[in-house]
């Protein structure tokens, strides 16, 4: 049998499928198969399943987070 079972492709769903969270005083992290678009409406390349966008405005790296929003004492729920 060589087949696929049902776990297997509820497995690959669920890595797929797209989760949006947004982190305590952080980032939103965005798993799954989602385009990231700019204002101007290009792709933002991206190389990770899951990345983090920054939330505090402060990222040298938008739309990516790069850990500033600890630096400037961001803070959201
Ligand atoms: S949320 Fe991390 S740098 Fe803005």
């Amino acid at each position: 049998m060589t087949g696929r079972s049902d776990d297997d492709v509820t497995s690959r769903r669920d890595r797929t499928r797209p989760t949006i969270v947004t982190c305590p005083d952080g980032p939103i992290l965005v798993r799954g198969d989602v385009q990231i678009v700019d204002d101007m409406g290009s792709i933002v390349p991206r190389r990770r399943t899951t990345v983090a966008l920054c939330r505090c405005g402060a990222s040298t790296i938008k739309p990516y987070c790069d850990g500033t929003h600890k630096a400037i004492g961001f803070s959201a729920p």
